[in-house]
């Protein structure tokens, strides 16, 4: 099913035990992120679950160059997406009489650890290429160019994989689990050194 999550999803009110949505930190403004959690929470019984899972964009050993990543910022920037918007879900599911929240993280490597590292890497280099035509003109560059970017932003991922490991990046995925009903752990605040 194809559906908006800023509409009226197609289902009565509390149909589901378990909601589940991931990655929209580059998709939402902040009243996105409210008209969504308004949705979603209005699709979770009353004991059920919701379970937010959303990258981070605060990278761990960050490589020197991340130009790519920093066009993609800023153009979300300029379409009233501010990628901080996922630190303040908790106060947002509490809004909702959320009783208890859990969060936590894993660092997912990029480039080295395996396969899962290298779908990752690969993940973000397809990622900053399909990002080209619209992120060229926030950097100020042609197509040529930004390739070049590209392929450099690439080196600097396979370098950290082994050989320069200083320079290895991770990223954290954050995944934010809210209960109606049940306290989980204590949480605690992850405030990350990055900023944009
Ligand atoms: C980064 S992708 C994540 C896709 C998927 N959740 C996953 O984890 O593989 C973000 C997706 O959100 C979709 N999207 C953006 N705004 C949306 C909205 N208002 N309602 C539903 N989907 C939306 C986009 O089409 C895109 O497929």
């Amino acid at each position: 099913m194809l559906a908006n999550t800023l509409e009226d999803l197609p289902f009565p009110d509390e149909t589901f035990d378990y909601v589940f949505q991931r990655f929209m930190v580059l998709a939402f403004t902040p009243q996105d992120w409210r008209s969504a959690v308004n949705e979603l929470v209005r699709l979770t019984n009353l004991d059920g679950w919701v379970e937010l899972f959303e990258l981070a964009c605060a990278p761990e050993r960050a490589p020197a160059d991340m130009i790519a990543f920093h066009g993609i910022v800023t153009l979300c920037t300029t379409k009233g997406i501010d990628h901080t918007e996922i630190w303040r879900l908790k106060p947002l599911l509490m809004a909702h009489n959320f009783h208890n929240v859990e969060s936590d993280y894993i660092s997912c490597p990029l480039g080295w650890g395996g396969r899962v590292g290298e779908m990752h890497a690969n993940n973000i280099h397809l990622a900053y290429l399909a990002l080209g035509p619209v992120v060229t003109p926030v950097l100020g560059v042609d197509q040529d160019e930004y390739s070049i970017i590209v392929q450099r932003n690439g080196r600097w991922i396979e370098l950290g994989r082994g050989s320069l490991p200083l320079w290895a990046v991770f990223e954290r995925f954050y995944n934010f689990i809210f209960s109606r009903n049940y306290i989980l752990t204590s949480y605690s605040d992850y405030n990350p050194s990055y900023s944009s």
